[in-house]
């Protein structure tokens, strides 16, 4: 099957550190493609490698199959692969109302029937109508995160980037908006690559997953390895003990 998204042998270097060094993942269509590895280990590099937002100076990174340009990114890109941040505080204006947040990308991507994509992506993302008109620093945090996800969803991309979209919601936000994305990947058949610092949020939303350490993949696994414990690296069985999330769920399993 040909990769949705594929990275092959990627280098990012900041002066003469390697944030990346060169890492391989392949992200087939539909699926659900986890990145985790403590802070720093190049997670968030990697996905802004993809994006078009890293200095890359090595390797090559396709979109079904068609190999991109090492930096630039046309908007026919932007249109096909969005990205979602952890901070819904920092990524969204506080003083725009939600229409006006949702009108951006249409405007940018020149998409005409705003109307009855702004009800439906408000409608997907749980908030329904009456949020229309607010403002964004009228809304708690799990409700802006909703509506970053709305901006990104709205331009009806094919594959998301989700940097820790939840890390900094309070726990039960965050199954919430993890349950949203789950099911709107489910309804709208996207491709996802996810990174997060906790295998819970991974193994739970994920089919498969590359561990990463001071630049490099590690580790290659799929959810069902991790749960039975199928794990090689001495580093990954550490980050599965610090992830409380996994613990609880390897509890239940
Ligand atoms: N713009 C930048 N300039 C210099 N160093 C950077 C830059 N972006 C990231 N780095 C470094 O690259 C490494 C990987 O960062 P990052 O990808 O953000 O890690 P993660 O998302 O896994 O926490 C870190 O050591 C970070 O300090
Ligand atoms: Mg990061």
């Amino acid at each position: 099957m040909r990769a949705a998204i594929a990275a092959e042998n990627l280098t990012v270097s900041y002066d003469d550190f390697l944030a990346l060094d060169d890492v391989s993942i392949d992200v087939a269509s539909g699926e659900s493609f986890g990145l985790v590895g403590e802070s720093g280990s190049g997670k968030s590099t990697l996905l802004r490698a993809i994006a078009g937002l890293a200095p890359v100076s090595d390797g090559r990174i396709a979109l079904d199959g068609e190999t991109l340009d090492a930096r630039y990114r046309d908007k026919a890109f932007y249109r096909r692969v969005q990205m979602v941040f952890q901070d819904p505080y920092g990524s969204l204006h506080p003083r725009q109302t939600v229409d006006r947040l949702l009108q951006e990308p249409l405007a940018i991507h020149g998409v005409r029937d705003a109307e009855r994509r702004i009800l439906r992506a408000l409608d997907e993302v749980g908030l329904g109508s009456s949020f229309r008109f607010r403002y964004s620093h009228q809304l708690s945090g799990g409700q802006r995160q909703r509506i970053a996800i709305a901006r990104a969803l709205i331009i009806e991309p094919e594959i998301m980037l989700l940097d820790e979209p939840t890390s900094a919601l309070d726990a039960s936000v965050q199954a919430e908006v993890l349950n949203l994305l789950e099911q709107v990947r489910r309804d709208r058949k996207l491709t996802y690559i996810m990174v997060s610092h906790d295998l819970g949020v991974v193994t739970h939303m994920c089919e498969r997953l590359a561990v990463m350490k001071s630049g490099k993949v590690v580790e290659r696994l799929s959810s069902g390895d991790l749960v039975a414990g199928r794990i090689s690296e001495a580093y990954t069985k550490n980050l599965m003990v610090a992830s409380k999330g996994f613990v609880r769920k390897a509890a239940l399993a």
